[in-house]
């Protein structure tokens, strides 16, 4: 570990993230056949919760500091942390998925906003905005370079569509622990923050939203909504960063390539 606390990890490490995050990509994968107006989004966290189970991993999620659900399920203008429950799914909702699973003590953690239905042209348009401010920001983490690029680079994406970058929750280091240091920044913050050294695992998660990029807490104490309703779209991956390029850990396995620097 460096002084700043960001682990360095070494090559057995890669390959025990490397099945942790593959396991978590495939629950996505899997998962997304259930997304469907009408089933409830306790049902896909539970649907979840066995596919994990019968792959020989469990959910990071379920107990974390006493969260309930086996993956988070944010609907609409929920940012994350929504808590499965009774909410039966809608034409036209949008619902972000975020799988975090244990693999033989190795977190991989991952999620898309899946479109439910008929959506309309502004709920489309977010969530190919955040799917792209992902990919951005993975463009612009480099070994060798700075975190506090992601941030930048995002940023100066989402201000050309007009919609907002949330502050108040960010991607995190990842390994044994499901966060860890450092904090990764999705917007500019103008700081360089600590340097991306290859052995570094941390994911990149940005939530976008259409209006104010401001938060609040439900009164369950977890789940993120928007101050003003707008919705909210989020991706995330799991990212390595090795000696001349970043590797997308959680990428799904029909298109798992190393992206070159
Ligand atoms: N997977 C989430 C993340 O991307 C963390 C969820 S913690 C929970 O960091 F407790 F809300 F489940
Ligand atoms: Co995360
Ligand atoms: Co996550």
């Amino acid at each position: 570990m460096q002084d700043d606390g960001i682990v360095i990890h070494n090559e057995a490490d890669l390959e025990n993230m490397r099945a942790a995050c593959r396991l978590a990509a495939s629950v996505l994968e899997f998962i997304d056949e259930y997304v469907v107006e009408g089933v409830t989004t306790i049902e896909l966290s539970e649907l979840c919760n066995e596919f994990i189970i019968s792959h020989g991993a469990t959910s990071a999620t379920l107990g974390y500091n006493g969260f309930p659900g086996a993956v988070c399920t944010s609907v609409n203008d929920v940012i994350c942390h929504g808590i499965p429950g009774s909410y039966r799914l809608k034409s036209g909702d949008i619902i972000n998925i975020d799988v975090t699973v244990n693999l033989d003590g190795w977190h991989g953690d991952t999620s898309k906003t899946f479109l439910v239905g008929q959506c309309t042209k502004l709920a489309t348009t977010l969530v190919e905005v955040a799917e792209r401010a992902l990919y951005v920001g993975i463009s612009a983490a480099k070994p060798y370079g700075y975190f506090g690029d992601i941030g930048k680079a995002i940023q100066k994406y989402v201000d050309c569509c007009g919609f907002s970058i949330v502050r108040n929750y960010c991607g995190h280091g990842i390994g044994r622990k499901m966060h860890d240091e450092p904090m990764v920044i999705h917007h500019d913050d103008h700081d360089l923050g600590p340097q991306i050294l290859p052995g570094m695992f941390f994911t990149i998660e940005p939530m976008i939203n259409v209006g104010s990029h401001r938060t609040k807490v439900m009164k369950d104490g977890w789940t993120v909504a928007t101050i003003d309703k707008s919705l909210s779209a989020q991706f995330e991956h799991t990212i390595a960063a090795l000696e001349t390029s970043v590797e997308i850990m959680t990428r799904s396995s029909k298109h798992n390539v190393t992206k070159l620097v």
